[in-house]
């Protein structure tokens, strides 16, 4: 990490169903920062749930959408981020998100993920005859991506709080460091 690097905020990335939304609310309130969940700030401003992006204008076009959110987030002071699991994929979103925050990683097995996601219906990518295999192909191209980020947390078995605690203990660490 870069001695100079501001951590203003804290970003979370990882695959679908690692918990970063609920790690990510834990701990901006823990912190008192904002929260902001890229998703939801897209679907506000696309006026459409993600899987009508998805299923009306493609995936390209929601990328799209993820590059804006994240230029925007350049600006933006004590805010906890939750990002869309395929956002780190873009290299440049995750180039972006080091200018001004922690990148944590939060991680988990293919059949984990499996198990948290399974019977919810609003991930387009994961509409599929073989979920499982889709998890697992996509993990493995994101595996290069997630691992860039700045600490990596096991999100396997623990509990929300345990996740937040540790997150919010490598962000005093490394705002400590980079002071
Ligand atoms: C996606 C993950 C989703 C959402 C979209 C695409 C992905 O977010 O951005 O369905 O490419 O992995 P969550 O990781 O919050 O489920």
């Amino acid at each position: 990490m870069n001695a100079k690097r501001p951590i203003r905020n804290l970003a979370l990335i990882g695959f679908m169903g690692t918990g970063k939304s609920s790690v990510g609310r834990l701990v901006a309130d823990l912190l008192h920062f904002t929260f902001l969940d890229t998703d939801h700030v897209i679907e506000a401003r696309a006026g459409k749930p993600i899987s009508d992006i998805f299923a009306q204008d493609g995936e390209p076009a929601f990328r799209k959408w993820e590059s804006r959110i994240v230029e925007e987030l350049t600006l933006r002071d004590k805010t906890v981020i939750s990002t869309g699991g395929g956002l780190p994929a873009y290299e440049e979103n995750l180039i972006s998100l080091k200018t001004h925050a922690l990148v944590v990683c939060l991680w988990a097995s293919a059949e984990t993920i499996y198990e948290r996601v399974r019977g919810h219906n609003h991930r387009p990518l994961l509409e599929e005859p073989d979920p499982l295999a889709k998890i697992r192909s996509l993990l493995a191209v994101r595996e290069p991506y997630y691992r860039q980020a700045d600490v990596l947390v096991n999100a396997e078995i623990r509990s929300i709080r345990e996740i937040a605690t540790q997150v919010i203990h490598q962000f005093h660490m490394a705002q400590a460091a980079h002071r």
